[in-house]
């Protein structure tokens, strides 16, 4: 039987709250270690001055979204369920109290602003969108991330390299991004349904990455003591900026 494809998957039976109770409520060290890592490298890359950014996929997660807030003009949120996307306009006027631990490892000892300030920000900078990563206009964005999207969106290996690719097409030349992966996931089930997964590694991820940047490094999360779940290795993130020239 073919893999089941990203057009034939059931998203808005996703259940947003479901996700976020067993994902984030409590900050995993995992996630602890993708967020400082991911936050230091757009720091970095872009001296402090503001973009535009993307968050592709983003679901109910939005430490992706803080971690990209202190040095964006404007954060685009743009998931394919519409139940994530009416999650999402309910709960970013008000960013819950969930996401403090996130926002104090991007702002330690208060250096990029105050929780309060966090959820002004992403009042004022947010802006949601209904789409897909396949349909992304090209070079639109400043610096952007995509966690947990190309690989569990779909069981087809070709999808799973053509979303990555539309994501860092998406992006300007030259532009920073953040992507993170399971590691080797068998697929995973929110709420009662069942999502598909493509097994990755590390090599198979750095091969559909790097045609495509001009610099990428791949950081190997391991599974500790304590996995989310059944059925993955670890986690992948990949830091690297897109290539100088168009794609
Ligand atoms: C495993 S969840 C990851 C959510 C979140 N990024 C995180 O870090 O936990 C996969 C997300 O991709 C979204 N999605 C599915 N198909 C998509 C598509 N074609 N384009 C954009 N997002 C899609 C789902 O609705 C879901 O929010």
């Amino acid at each position: 039987m073919a893999p089941p494809r990203n057009s034939e998957l059931p998203w808005d039976r996703f259940d947003p709250f479901g996700y976020l109770e067993s994902n984030y409520r409590g900050m995993r060290a995992d996630d602890a270690e993708i967020l400082r890592r991911t936050h230091a490298w757009f720091a970095e890359q872009t001296g402090g001055a503001a973009g535009h950014g993307l968050d592709v996929g983003c679901g109910p997660n939005l430490y992706p979204g803080l971690a990209m807030l202190p040095v964006c003009r404007t954060v685009t949120l743009i998931d394919y369920s519409h139940r994530n996307i009416a999650w999402l306009r309910s709960h970013l006027e008000h960013c819950g109290e969930i996401w403090r631990p996130y926002w104090d490892l991007v702002s330690p000892g208060g250096r990029n602003g105050a929780f309060e300030q966090a959820r002004r920000w992403l009042a004022e900078r947010g802006r949601i969108e209904h789409g897909s990563v396949f349909d992304l206009p090209s070079a639109a964005w400043d610096l952007g991330t995509m966690f947990f999207v190309a690989e569990s969106i779909t069981g087809d290996h070709t999808e799973f390299t053509v979303a990555v690719t539309r994501f860092l097409s998406a992006l300007r030349p030259a532009a920073p991004f953040a992507a993170a992966f399971m590691e080797y996931s068998a697929g995973y089930d929110i709420a009662g349904v069942e999502f598909p997964a493509v097994s990755i590694g590390e090599r198979e991820l750095l091969g559909c990455l790097a045609p495509h940047c001009a610099e990428v490094r791949i950081h190997r999360v391991g599974i500790g003591a304590q996995p989310l779940r059944a059925g993955y290795c670890g986690m992948l993130l990949a830091l690297g900026t897109t290539r100088a020239t168009a794609m």
